[in-house]
């Protein structure tokens, strides 16, 4: 196929990683780049060899730019989506998709209205150890599941990222909490109520170049989900605790006949366990080898794949305002004591992809 050129809003950070990764996959091509900082822009079009815009509405009036990847930080995310989907271009978004359900929701609209792919990370259940996981869970290994248990230990943010403030002002369930939400949707279905607690256990922090702030979210968040199957879910997010933490980033599903025990939510190669109820687990080989690490470009590419074969992509749009509202609702729930709070929307969970299909 003739690869989709991609144009990169937000080179910070995370922006290296998708380039990187770009290069591995044929369904996509990086084309050129915006961001507020001419600085930032600059450096990263001239090591990736790209067009660098001044500006979004540049970016978007490039005739090679066919996906908009959005990775500015949380708060611009429904913003720049929306006026890269008013311009006619498909978008993927990094996480989360918006801040609030209603802005959500009318990104979804607005790619249904225009005919436009929208597609959104966490794309990490497309993972090797997270497909495996899916497959086993799907396949009914473990019966039928009833709880699931999940860790988020990420951390003192503010120690490695040089900005870490928009971090702190989303919290740690809208960061990191969407990668486990959104794994365990997908491999069980929809949340149908949420309920969550959360506690600042360290309010003031300083930045890396010694400025002191203080943190605008809990900084310890338990969130307990109820999915439309009937399993139960316990979420522990922190950026408090972090390494060395015994688990960071990690899974378990517990169900009737057995468990699964998967190392991390991120990692394309994580290890994955499983063992039947009462003995010990043991070692899953992954349906084919892990990507070391996370794959980032990988969500986009499986859109720009399916764009190419008229199917719907994985990493969808529905899923990712599905999870803004259990977001949303986990917030509001925070803020009235824990009170249970109903999820309306849905989604159609993925199908896995074809390398992870067939009897295991
Ligand atoms: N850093 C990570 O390890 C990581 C991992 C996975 C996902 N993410 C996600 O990626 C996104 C970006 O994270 P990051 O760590 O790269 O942040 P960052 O702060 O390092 O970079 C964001 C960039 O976006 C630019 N920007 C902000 N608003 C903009 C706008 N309206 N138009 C153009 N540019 C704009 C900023 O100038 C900055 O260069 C976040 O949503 C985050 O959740 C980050």
């Amino acid at each position: 196929m003739t690869p989709l050129g991609i144009g990169i809003v937000g080179t910070g950070n995370i922006a290296g990683g998708y380039a990187r990764d770009a290069l591995t996959h044929p369904e996509i091509r990086l084309v050129a780049a915006t961001d507020l900082d001419p600085v930032r822009l600059a450096a990263f079009a001239e090591a990736h060899a790209i067009r660098a815009h001044p500006s979004l509405d540049d970016l978007l009036a490039d005739d090679e730019v066919d996906i908009v990847v959005n990775l500015t930080v949380h708060h611009a995310h429904y913003e720049v989506t929306k006026r890269a989907l008013e311009a006619g271009r498909h978008v993927y978004s990094e996480k989360p998709l918006a801040l609030r359900t209603e802005e959500a929701r009318e990104l979804v609209d607005l790619a249904v209205a225009r005919g436009l792919r929208l597609g959104c990370s966490p794309s990490t259940f497309l993972g090797e150890a997270q497909q495996t996981s899916a497959g086993l869970i799907r396949s009914g290994r473990l019966g039928t599941v009833r709880a699931v248990y999940s860790e988020v230990n990420w951390g003192r943010i503010e120690t490695w990222h040089p900005a870490p403030a928009p971090f702190f002002d989303v919290g740690v369930l809208v960061d990191v909490g969407v990668y486990p939400l959104t794994l365990v949707t997908t491999m069980l279905g929809r949340a149908r109520s949420v309920r969550a607690w959360g506690w600042d256990l360290m309010p003031d922090r300083r930045t890396i170049d010694g400025t002191p702030f203080r943190i605008g979210s809990p900084d310890l968040i338990v969130a307990a989900l109820e999915l439309d199957g009937g399993a139960v879910m316990r979420l522990t997010a922190s950026f408090y605790v972090g390494r060395p933490a015994k688990l960071t980033g990690s899974l378990e599903f517990h169900g009737d006949d057995g468990s699964l025990a998967l190392g991390s939510f991120q990692d394309f190669d994580a290890t994955v366990e499983v063992g039947a109820y009462g003995e010990s687990y043991e070692s899953v080989d992954l349906v084919r080898p892990g990507f070391r690490g996370t794959a980032w470009a990988r969500g986009v590419a499986e859109m720009a794949g399916a764009i190419a074969e008229g199917r719907p992509h994985r990493a969808s749009a529905e899923q990712a305002a599905h999870v803004v509202e259990i977001l949303e609702s986990a917030a509001a729930s925070m803020a009235d004591g824990g009170r249970r709070i109903e999820i309306d929307s849905t989604f159609a969970t993925p199908p896995l992809m074809p390398w992870a299909q067939g009897p295991r």
